[in-house]
């Protein structure tokens, strides 16, 4: 029997698109979209949605248990920079509907979870070129501080309990089909919508802060890929370390303008400056190229491409 899938906040940027994809693959009907908002997101309405949250955990046990869901992809958190406003309400919410699922997936209510980590895992201290997947890790966020902790705890019920947690370090990721929620490089994506309104970019990184990215196409391909592995193949139940590109905002700048080459941008750093210069410039990830398989598709020059063609502006100006 086909298993039954929740993804809890679905209406985010990457859950859009995981939601789209996961249904394509299982089918509409076995694919659950989860978020805050009391209507289902317009791009997510071909298949069951239902308004949760996801720190209400009687409403998300009794969901699970009586829906019988088998797997569950947990997306809710806050990102990088607004974590950084809220520290106290940013632990709660990356800690606590971890703990939630997790304790249903060691309860046997849940057969596979997936959740994801970050490269705001590392910090100041962590060699910061082809950062290796196991290395000096102090965050200095409260958001890398979270999701190393979750990191720790997803190992500690796999470890303990038979959980079957997976997990990736996403990179930055560059998407066209919702807007990235409150991170350090939503730059990376905001200068796309800026190059097609013909303004002027303003940065908030510095010309030279490289970080690494991935096209969303790669990061969904990849999820989906380490959850449909054999669980044999999962060899680390932390997180794993994931590469796509690496470019700093005058790089990509400079591939934009291959294409629009009236395209200008400045560069005038604000608070993110401070977090992007604690994370690493490239990734090893030689661990989930063996482990299961992974490799990249896109290169900075094709993420490039595939977004001057497809952003739309009216996202932004209905946002
Ligand atoms: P996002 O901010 O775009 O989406 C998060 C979604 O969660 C939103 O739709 C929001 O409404 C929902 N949400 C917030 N609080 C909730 C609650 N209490 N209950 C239910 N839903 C709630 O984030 P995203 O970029 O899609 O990221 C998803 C996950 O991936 C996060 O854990 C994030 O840390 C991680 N991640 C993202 C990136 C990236 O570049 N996008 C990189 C690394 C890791
Ligand atoms: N893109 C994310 C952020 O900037 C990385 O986890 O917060």
């Amino acid at each position: 029997m086909m298993s039954k899938i929740l993804v809890i906040g679905a209406g985010g940027q990457i859950g859009t698109e995981l939601v789209l994809s996961l249904r394509e693959l299982k089918g509409d009907e076995h694919v659950f979209a989860a978020d805050l908002k009391d209507d289902c997101p317009e791009k997510l309405v071909g298949g069951p949605y239902v308004k949760m949250d996801v720190l209400d955990k009687e409403f998300v046990r009794s969901f699970i248990i009586k829906n019988k869901i088998d797997e569950v992809y947990l997306l809710a958190a806050l990102l990088s920079a607004t974590a950084e406003k809220n520290p106290a309400f940013a632990w709660k919410l990356n800690m606590e509907g971890l703990f939630t699922i997790l304790d249903l997936a060691k309860e046997k209510h849940l057969k596979k979870v997936f959740w994801p980590s970050s490269i705001a895992v590392f910090g100041p201290t962590t060699p910061p070129e082809n950062t290796p997947q196991l290395t000096i890790m102090e965050p200095s966020t409260v958001y890398g501080i979270s999701k190393l902790a979750g990191e720790r705890w997803c190992e500690y019920y796999a470890n303990n309990y038979g959980v079957d947690v997976r997990s990736i370090r996403y990179p930055g990721l560059i998407s066209y089909t919702s807007l990235p929620g409150g991170g350090t490089t939503d730059y990376a994506v905001d200068i796309f919508y800026q190059a097609k309104l013909g303004n002027e970019f303003t940065s908030f990184l510095k010309e030279d802060t490289t970080l690494p990215m991935m096209y969303m196409e790669d990061a969904i391909r990849a999820t989906i890929e380490l959850m449909e592995s054999d669980s044999d193949n999962i060899k680390i139940r932390s997180s794993y370390n994931l590469s796509g590109c690496s470019f700093s905002p005058k790089e990509l700048t400079e591939e934009i303008q291959k294409l629009m080459p009236e395209f200008k941008a400045k560069y005038v750093p604000d608070f993110r400056q401070d977090i992007a210069d604690t994370w690493p410039r490239s990734i090893d990830d030689s661990n989930a190229r063996v482990d299961w398989g992974w490799k990249e598709k896109f290169s900075t020059e094709s993420l490039v491409k595939v977004m001057l063609n497809h952003v739309d502006v009216n996202l932004l100006k209905n946002s």
